[in-house]
């Protein structure tokens, strides 16, 4: 039975290991809890083999025979030593292991030099993010990171409890109603990575989702100064006849995500067809179905999954743009 159990437990960990488990690694910290997967399963691995080798084994090997139906089994008071071991053992292996994984906590967890704080909201069903730049506080539907830079998230829930969650980053923290939670990393590889929410909170939750660029330092820095003074929404025309900036809002905004709109190229069906609901609709009708969206709900679409907070994550320009431009290209 052991020679049984270690041949199956060697063969259980060799594909255990073997198994790409997870995307990319995008943060400094990926590799640490890669890691510490692996030594978890080469631990965990063996041990639910050898149950269900001993499982497997006695089923086999003490099945009743004919003629033994009556019989019942040898009387047994115990083993205090196998009690003693297999006490001990376990304790020691999930000891060892819980040093290990606070270990490898805690020094994900240490403050670092020159770390940009970013808020984090999570809201009903959307992920907002919040950067401080020139005394003020800017929101953008979408997080932007600057390469090689440690970054402290403080992430926050305005309705209940979200789950923030970037797999390619290796972390996850609960946004929890009336506390500040924080993570900390610093992205190593530039690209753009799902941001998505991992806790059930709704009719809308799988829709919940963002992503996370992680662009150049100067691209960074270009960025949150064109955040900081939004260009005017007046001139430039698209290539689809729509005003440019709007159709730019459009596309940071993540609209397309849940919305089908020919001219930008979107098939989402989270929400309503814009090309059909918005054609012939005047300005107001639009400007009301962005900023308060349950004023009005398209047939067939419940009342709740978009964002009724595009008014703060979005300024005043970018609204009037976004509204122009949905009203040229589905006139
Ligand atoms: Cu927010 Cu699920």
């Amino acid at each position: 039975m052991l020679i049984i159990g270690g041949i199956a437990s060697a063969i259980g960990v060799a594909i255990a290991l073997a198994i790409d488990w997870f995307p990319p690694q995008a943060t400094e910290e990926a590799h640490k809890i890669d890691t510490l997967y692996d030594v978890l399963l080469i631990f965990s691995v063996p041990v639910f083999v050898l149950v269900v080798v001993v499982v497997l084994f006695s089923v086999w090997k003490f099945r009743m025979r004919p003629g033994q139906e009556l019989q019942d089994g040898p009387p047994i008071h115990g083993s205090t030593t196998l009690e003693i071991v297999w006490t001990a053992v376990p304790a020691i292996v999930i000891t060892g292991l819980a040093i290990y994984a606070y270990a490898v906590l805690h020094d994900i967890e240490k403050a670092k030099a020159n770390t940009l704080e970013i808020g984090v909201t999570g809201q009903q069903f959307t992920w907002s993010f919040q950067y401080q730049a020139g005394g003020k506080t800017i929101n953008s539907p979408q997080l932007y990171l600057p390469d090689h830079r440690p970054v402290r998230l403080k992430i926050k829930a305005v309705d209940v409890i979200h789950s923030f969650w970037v797999p390619a980053f290796r972390l996850k923290k609960d946004a929890v109603p009336g506390i500040t939670t924080d993570v900390r990393f610093t992205p190593k590889t530039l690209g753009a990575y799902p941001v998505v929410c991992a806790e059930l909170c709704g009719i809308g939750h799988a829709t919940m989702r963002q992503t996370a660029h992680v662009i150049s330092p100067t691209a960074f820095a270009a960025w949150l100064k064109q955040k900081q003074a939004p260009p005017v929404a007046a001139g430039g025309t698209s290539a689809g006849g729509g005003n440019a900036a709007g159709k730019a809002v459009f596309a940071s905004a993540g609209c397309g995500a849940c919305h089908t709109l020919a001219d930008a190229a979107s098939n989402g069906t989270i929400g309503p067809d814009l090309d059909k609901v918005l054609k012939g609709q005047d300005d107001t009708f639009i400007r009301t179905s962005i900023v308060s969206p349950d004023a009005e709900i398209a047939q067939g679409f419940p009342k709740g999954v978009m964002p009724g907070n595009f008014e703060k994550t979005l300024s005043k320009d970018e609204i009037d743009a976004l509204v122009d431009y949905l009203a040229q290209v589905t006139k």
